[in-house]
């Protein structure tokens, strides 16, 4: 981004210590930059305190901004959330107070998919349990029967939710030659369809045909709990369970159950229900594979989403629509 000529006047608060280009984008456009310093999430009245004469809020999914919080800050015009997912921001109460609320699409698409073919292929060919066995010291060499796993090449993956991130995680799969079938609330046009080599399916005949379900799906009252008991009595016992999108969109513990049942043969997860607490069951088992919602953890999308995140601000403040205002609820 071009560094903006100072012009802007207001303050902006950003709740928790940015990637480069930090928060230097903000400042040189003129604004008034007030941010904690320290990495951890502020409870509801350090935010309250912090908003209370912001004119603009970069927050993340680890900030709760809600009716209390935005009645809080009198001023703020704009959140702008440091994440595509907005789950964490009540929405309509932002805006029954004019106050704009963004994400950041699209910068994280592809640092996004390649964290759920990582978590596909590592859960599928159990990389999580053989890694710790070589740094066990235990390894005593190859054998043919040790840590035999699912195969990934030509099976059939099942992606819930084909936004930017589920088609990227299809045109992925292109490569592994896999048969692909899709749910999403709309179908997708037939032409973007044929591109990606899609089949639209019921969520029903997914789970139960899939060798491999992705979820990509937002977080919103009708996709919490997607993935329940009944859904996972439905997969495959082979199958393989992936979450990039949020925790959840899946019962934690029915997949605990789902897994010691040996319903399903393993999980790869980045995002849990109660983050950053992990079910025990989870922990205590070999065959999921965790990650620590790394999603767009890559410098280039933790940058852009910084860039985004400030042209945001930048033309909210200036009177302008936001670049990457979220979309209108379900
Ligand atoms: C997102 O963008 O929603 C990720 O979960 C965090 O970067």
């Amino acid at each position: 981004m071009d560094r903006p000529a100072p012009s802007l006047s207001g303050t902006v608060h950003v709740t928790r210590p940015l990637p480069e280009p930090g928060t230097a984008l903000l400042e040189a456009a003129g604004l008034t930059v007030t941010a904690n310093s320290d990495d951890r999430p502020l409870d509801a009245a350090e935010l309250a305190a912090a908003v209370a004469d912001a004119d603009a809020l970069v927050c993340m999914l680890s900030d709760r901004i809600d009716g209390a919080l935005l009645d809080a800050a009198p001023r703020l015009r704009v959140v702008a959330n440091y994440a595509v997912g907005f789950d964490n921001v009540d929405v309509a109460a932002a805006r029954a107070r004019g106050v704009e609320v963004t994400n950041t699409p699209g910068v994280l698409t592809d640092a996004t998919a390649d964290l759920a073919w990582a978590l596909l292929l590592a859960t599928a060919r159990r990389l999580g349990e053989g890694e710790r066995l070589v740094r066990s010291g235990a390894w005593s060499g190859w054998a043919p029967r040790q840590l035999v796993g699912q195969p990934v090449a030509g099976r059939r993956l099942g992606i819930v939710g084909m936004g930017a991130i589920g088609r990227a995680v299809a045109r992925r799969a292109a490569g592994f030659g896999m048969e692909i079938c899709y749910h999403n609330r709309r179908r997708v046009p037939s032409d973007v369809e044929a591109q990606l080599g899609v089949t639209y399916v019921g969520l029903d005949e997914l789970f139960a045909t899939a060798d491999v379900v992705s979820l990509h799906a937002p977080l919103n009252a009708d996709s919490h709990h997607l993935v329940d008991a009944d859904a996972l009595a439905r997969m495959k016992s082979t199958a393989v369970l992936v979450n990039t999108g949020r925790g959840p969109l899946v019962d934690e513990a029915a997949l605990v159950q789902a897994l010691d049942e040996g319903r399903i043969a393993g999980a790869g997860l980045d995002v849990y229900e109660a983050e950053p607490v992990v079910h025990q069951g989870l922990l205590d088992r070999g065959d999921v594979v965790l990650a620590p919602h790394l999603g767009s953890a890559t410098t280039t999308a933790r940058a852009d989403m910084v860039e985004l995140c400030t042209r945001n601000v930048v033309e909210v403040l200036s009177g302008r629509p936001a670049v990457t205002p979220v979309p209108p609820g379900p």
